[in-house]
């Protein structure tokens, strides 16, 4: 508790206020340290909602883990640690007919000295304290029914299999599902995904997981950093210096060594409207379509486009969306960029969404202020892993790569600055967009606008 009477969640230097609540309330949550039943949360009284309220803002903040404590032998069955602000733990319900069987998505792995249920799809993580557990996961991947489930461990808690069925950790299948666990999870987008393709995703970006992103340093301890340079091999080498190329430079070449990371922006004299219609145009534009005959037997003709970037398979699986904060011409918002119609779509994102992301950018810059406008290169995961096994999620980052490159090109070519960002948040974007993580969503993004500081056209 503050001197002014609020509550605050306090971790090292990081503050974070909870709000107002009563002497009463406050000692009410004081068994959150340990452990406050679930059960006892419910309640009419003033003091019951205000115990409700902080418990639900602390949820948000991913500050409540839930235990499931045996006080038979005093300890914890398992642990569960939430992965985004949604989560809060509601069994599914399940009777002793149904058929369960657990994701392919989850995996069990060691980490420090735990065993801990992951899955990309799932909101939160398992920690799980009893071998017995493990044991019934292990069993559950075929598909089981809860009768005879009971029947192999009898102290099985059904509580817990509907805390897994709710979180996705475990699918439940009709009869006639037994045979396709793969095609009987979830919709075709999902059914297209690798294992280790969403694992990467979602572990690589923010928005569904809790680890620290970025520059964390964490092993700087143990490690040192390795050589700018790498140590040259010991064999013969040719020298390429004498062979340079004759003075003055292609313009080609001015390009390149034009081109830098821009950061910090005139918000003065922002980038405009056209000058944005003519980056899109030079750099994402579909410039032709065609069709190739059916790709697989029995299948119908698909569709390509040409674009001024390369891409895997033709596949052109990325869309951009513009966060506007500040264009000559353009409203403040969230657009998509219609790439075939050379067109931007307004979304309809909420002010504080947009702020968010805008934010989020500045922060990953270090910059003094959001970008003008902000790229965020999405990706509709489905156009390439239609074809490609096993290799469809590094695809699409080696597309980003050859777009972000596109853009870096583009501004230093126009006068303008960019900036590529390491970060993205899928969850926020998922929300934006109404779109699930795993159909369409963030692998990039590039600021964009008029540097503070003069540059020269290359
Ligand atoms: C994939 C990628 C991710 C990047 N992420 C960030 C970032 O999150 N924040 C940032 O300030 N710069 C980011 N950068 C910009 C690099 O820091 C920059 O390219 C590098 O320092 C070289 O400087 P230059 O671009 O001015 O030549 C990124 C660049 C790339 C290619």
């Amino acid at each position: 508790m503050q001197a002014d009477g609020s509550v605050a969640a306090v971790s090292g230097d990081t503050s974070l206020n909870l709000g107002q609540y009563s002497r009463a309330a406050i000692e009410r949550a004081g068994p959150l340290a340990t452990g406050l039943p679930l059960a006892s949360l419910p309640g009419r009284s003033i003091v019951a909602r205000q115990v409700h309220a902080l418990v639900q803002r602390l949820a948000r903040h991913g500050l409540l883990d839930y235990r499931l404590f045996s006080p038979r032998d005093a300890r914890d069955v398992v642990v569960i640690e939430p992965q985004i602000a949604e989560y809060w733990p509601e069994p599914a319900k399940l009777s002793n007919g149904d058929t369960l069987a657990l994701s392919r998505f989850a995996y069990l792995r060691r980490r420090d000295n735990e065993m801990v249920l992951e899955s990309p799809r799932a909101g939160a993580l398992f920690r799980i304290c009893d071998p017995a557990i493990a044991a019934t996961l292990a069993a559950l991947s075929r598909p089981q029914k809860i009768s005879n489930l009971r029947r192999q461990a009898a102290a099985l808690d059904i509580g817990l299999l509907g805390l897994l069925l709710s979180s996705g950790m475990l699918i439940k299948l009709d009869t006639k599902d037994r045979d396709g666990l793969r095609v009987n999870e979830g919709d075709g987008n999902l059914v297209l995904w690798d294992f280790h393709d969403l694992v990467f995703h979602t572990r690589s970006t923010e928005g569904r997981h809790t680890d620290p992103v970025g520059g964390a340093y964490a092993y700087a301890a143990a490690v040192p950093p390795l050589p700018a340079l790498r140590p040259p091999w010991p064999g013969k080498s040719v020298s390429l210096d004498k062979l340079a190329l004759p003075e003055p430079a292609s313009p080609f070449v001015q390009l390149l060594r034009a081109r830098h990371s821009t950061r910090d922006f005139d918000d003065r004299n922002p980038v405009t409207l056209p000058e944005l219609a003519q980056f899109l145009g030079a750099t994402a534009r579909v410039l032709s379509e065609w069709k190739s005959g059916a790709d697989v037997d029995g299948g119908s003709e698909v569709t390509y486009t040409s674009r001024p970037y390369p891409a895997a398979g033709s596949a052109y699986e990325l869309e951009l969306y513009l966060a506007v904060s500040n264009c000559e011409g353009l409203a403040r918002g969230f657009y998509h960029y219609d790439a075939g119609g050379h067109a931007l779509v307004t979304l309809d994102a909420s002010p504080e969404q947009l702020r968010a992301l805008l934010a989020a950018a500045e922060f990953s810059m270090d910059a003094s202020g959001p970008p003008q406008v902000l790229i965020t290169i999405a990706a509709r995961f489905g156009r390439i892993s239609w074809k490609y096994s096993s290799i469809a999620y590094s695809l699409v980052l080696k597309d980003v790569g050859c777009m972000i490159q596109t853009f870096y090109l583009a501004a230093a070519d126009m006068g303008l600055g960019g900036c590529a960002i390491g970060t993205s948040n899928i969850d926020l974007f998922a929300k934006m967009t109404g779109l699930e993580f795993h159909v369409e969503g963030p692998v990039g993004q590039f600021a964009l606008g008029r540097s503070a500081h003069r540059s020269i056209p290359g």
